[in-house]
């Protein structure tokens, strides 16, 4: 298959039309898209991601009226997580409507349904003028691509369009809240933070246990996130002062900088969330094999940022 490069929401939007899957930025990370009623388009997702089948897609909309073409109705918790923070980085779970294809939830009774602030992303999704599937447009189980190029690292040739934007400005993937239970529960660490819910949602709890984590969210026990070096974790203050081919990231200078063949020093969390995996990228482009990431306190997207570098480091 032959990859189109664009500029053009409208010209990709052509694409999924045609039943086509388009990559596309956000404000998190590159998406990767097909329209939600189109089962053969959505199952090319999955083949060109190498996705397993058991991991539901997050449908992205560009006006609130779509919602009620994936859920019949919000209940409270879910309409005040909408009134606060949608449009931006939060995916709220809620029951799927008959209409939604099964292929698309994985199966599930619940549809995750977020809309995007980046406004390449709306002229996009509106020209689409229908809800579009899109997982994180990198092959499973990689790093999350944060620039096209990223995309086009792992899927050239596998899908039939990017859509070139800029860097993602946020570079994590979105916040992920269930609420279809009385009290919701917060499933993936993202941009919008846990204090940022509880403060509008004050019995909001986070999701620990393991034994339904299957039915809660089968996207979170895959593998995820990995670059092909290992990853580990340091304190500030304690990357080695000598290593084979190793990589630093963090805030503060390593002991011994001239230990690393690459480093990257970040002003902020955000701007640290902001190049992880594109760090991670460039690592294994450059042969690196062991990354060394300096943690972060956890307020605010610092959790989120945590959980993506220790996922990185499991794998
Ligand atoms: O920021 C993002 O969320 C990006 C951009 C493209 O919007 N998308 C993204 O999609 O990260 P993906 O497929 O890589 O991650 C979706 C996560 C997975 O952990 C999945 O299991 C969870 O959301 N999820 C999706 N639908 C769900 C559902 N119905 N119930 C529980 N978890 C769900
Ligand atoms: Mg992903």
């Amino acid at each position: 298959m032959k990859t189109s490069l664009t500029k053009s929401p409208a010209e990709a939007a052509e694409v999924i039309k045609r039943g086509g899957i388009v990559a596309f930025p956000t404000e998190t990370v590159y998406g990767l898209g097909a329209d939600i009623f189109n089962e053969s388009a959505v199952a090319k997702i999955f083949e060109a991601k190498m996705r397993p089948g058991d991991n539901p897609l997050i449908a992205h909309i560009h006006d609130l009226g779509q919602i009620y073409d994936l859920t019949t109705r919000l209940n409270s918790n879910a309409e005040r997580l909408v009134a606060r923070f949608f449009p931006g980085p939060l995916t709220i779970v809620v029951d799927r409507s008959d209409a939604v294809p099964l292929i698309a939830t994985a199966g599930l009774e619940t549809i995750g349904i977020r809309m995007p602030k980046l406004t390449v992303a709306r002229h996009f999704l509106s020209e689409c003028g229908t809800p579009i599937v899109a997982p994180s447009a990198n092959l499973s189980g990689r790093p999350s691509p944060t620039t096209w190029t990223a995309v086009f690292e792992d899927l050239n040739g596998r899908i039939d369009c990017i859509l070139q934007g800029d860097p993602a400005e946020i570079g994590i993937e979105s916040t992920v809240v269930d609420c279809t239970s009385p009290n919701p529960v917060l499933l993936r660490q993202g941009a919008i933070s846990f204090e940022q819910l509880r403060s509008e949602i004050p019995d909001m709890s986070v999701f620990t246990g393991s034994e339904t984590l299957a039915v809660r969210s089968p996207g979170l026990r895959h593998r995820h996130y990995s670059p092909t070096a290992k990853v580990v974790i340091v304190s500030p203050g304690k990357a080695p002062l000598s290593a084979l081919q190793a990589a630093y990231i963090g805030l503060n200078v390593p002991p011994r900088p001239t230990a690393f063949i690459l480093s990257r020093l970040c002003l902020s969390i955000d701007e640290y969330a902001k190049a992880v995996f594109e760090f991670f990228r460039e690592c294994d482009r450059q042969g690196v094999q062991t990354i060394y990431c300096e943690k972060v306190a956890e307020p605010g997207i610092g959790a989120a940022l945590m959980d993506r570098i220790r996922r990185a480091a499991d794998g």
